[in-house]
């Protein structure tokens, strides 16, 4: 419990005074965002739509994770793309709403940068009768062609579960293998690996639009104010796949954050970022990798409220989120046509150097929020949604060069920039 306060306590002063920015720019008034901006040159010649050859079904991406092939001595081969999205957003959204009709299902898509070919993953022993809204997606990497663990965060009709998928890189069958549900999976969002059986997982309310009576307006208050009531947990499941019970440990890792939505693990392991949207921050913690305890360390503001993270192999951390909240919410609820998106690539720095960072981008952050003492911030990508509409996830692979954008509410899914 003590642990608990000497968490709470810091948090909760940073909620206070640094919610401030995000409430001006985000949500107040709304950013000055040109159509496109990439940060390695024109949009034009540079990004182009992952699925090449469109299907109806292959738009609204919330998230994008990298599926990494190893050979056999272990050496990093391809970084493939596996993307969650669910054509139906507008008629079933359990964080945003609305609940209308949750029977058309989601779908999930692989892109291989060596052939350049998006696919759809057929889903085999789905049960018939269970609905598919995939929102948060990790994969454990393969090593020598075997085959991966995937874990999907699941918004089912009546609860939120994660469903435990195995594929192998040679087909395109992405096989059910168990339903993951726990009392605490209140409001699950994204997942960040820790072995092919267990992993973080943020969830992003505590109070839910499930929620009959209150749901409608209760969630939002959360919203609004930053409550800091929602968590990241840890979860490990068990490696017999027909264990009766298949959530072994569920033990609170973050507590207290605001709208838990992105988490990310480090390439060393050794540190775990959170994604608080409300309160536009992203939170560092200390990873210990015996138990998968953390500890808070830092935090860094963002210009926008930020939604999914990810690591690159080099250690910095790319954040995507929406730059005008307001505009996204009447997205979500079929009254515009787009909504803003802002990629951002943030770096630990040994010491800060200037007030003034970010210089390249149309709009800079440096205009936005203040410069972290040992972090900087770099602009990847921007736009106001006419390039990409309501960008959710950011990746870039030091290996390809690519920056792949998911787009929560984005008509192409998915957009690549090459570099
Ligand atoms: C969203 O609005 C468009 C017209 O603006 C309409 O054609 C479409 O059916 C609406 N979608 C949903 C899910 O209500
Ligand atoms: C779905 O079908 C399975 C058997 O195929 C059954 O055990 C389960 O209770 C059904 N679930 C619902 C929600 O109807
Ligand atoms: C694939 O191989 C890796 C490395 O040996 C191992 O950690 C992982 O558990 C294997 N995957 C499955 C699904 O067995
Ligand atoms: C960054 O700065 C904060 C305080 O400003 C400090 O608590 C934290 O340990 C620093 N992190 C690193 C990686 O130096």
């Amino acid at each position: 419990m003590r642990r608990f306060f000497t968490i709470l306590v810091p948090l909760l002063g940073l909620w206070i005074w640094r919610g401030k920015y995000l409430l001006y720019y985000s949500i107040l008034t709304r950013p000055d965002l040109p159509d496109g901006y990439y940060y390695r040159g024109d949009v034009s010649t540079h990004c182009s739509n992952l699925n090449s050859s469109p299907d109806p079904a292959f738009k609204y991406c919330e998230d994008a994770s990298f599926w990494e092939l190893h050979d056999t001595d272990g050496k990093l081969e391809e970084r493939r793309v596996i993307v969650s999205c669910d054509s139906g957003r507008k008629q079933w959204n359990t964080v945003m709403g609305p609940l209308l009709n949750p029977t058309p299902r989601g779908s999930l898509w692989t892109y291989s940068p060596t052939s350049g070919k998006t696919t759809r993953l057929t889903l085999e022993n789905y049960p018939e009768n269970h609905t598919f809204h995939p929102l948060g997606v990790e994969i454990y990497p393969s090593y020598a062609g075997n085959a991966s663990y995937m874990y999907v965060v699941n918004h089912a009709a009546r609860k939120t579960v994660i469903e435990q998928f195995l594929i192998s890189p040679s087909s395109s069958v992405a096989k059910h293998i168990r339903t993951l549900s726990h009392p605490l999976f209140i409001a699950p969002n994204a997942l960040a690996l820790t072995s092919p059986t267990s992993f973080y997982v943020t969830n992003d309310h505590v109070f839910t639009r499930r929620l009959p009576f209150i749901g409608s307006f209760i969630p939002l208050v959360e919203t609004i104010f930053g409550l800091p009531l929602s968590f990241a947990a840890h979860v490990t499941v068990d490696p017999n796949e027909i264990a009766e019970k298949s959530v072994l440990a569920h033990t609170l890792a973050a507590p207290f954050v605001a709208f838990a939505n992105g988490v990310s693990v480090s390439p060393s392991g050794l540190e775990v970022a959170i994604a608080s949207t409300s309160t536009g921050a992203i939170y560092f913690y200390d990873r210990n990798i015996a138990n998968n305890i953390l500890t808070f360390a830092s935090s860094v503001l963002v210009p926008f409220a930020p939604d999914n993270i990810n690591y690159d192999h080099d250690g910095n951390l790319v954040v995507s989120g929406h730059p005008h909240f307001p505009t996204l919410t009447k997205l979500a609820a079929n009254k515009t046509d787009v909504a803003p998106s802002w990629v951002v690539s943030v770096s630990p720095v040994l010491a800060h150097t200037s007030s003034e960072f970010d210089p390249e981008a149309t709009l800079s952050a440096s205009a936005i929020v203040p410069p972290s003492n040992n972090r900087t911030i770099q602009t990847l990508f921007q736009s106001n949604g006419n390039t990409l509409s309501s960008g959710a996830t950011g990746l870039k692979d030091t290996l390809s060069g690519n920056v792949y954008i998911s787009g929560l509410y984005a008509e192409q899914g998915v957009m690549v920039c090459r570099n």
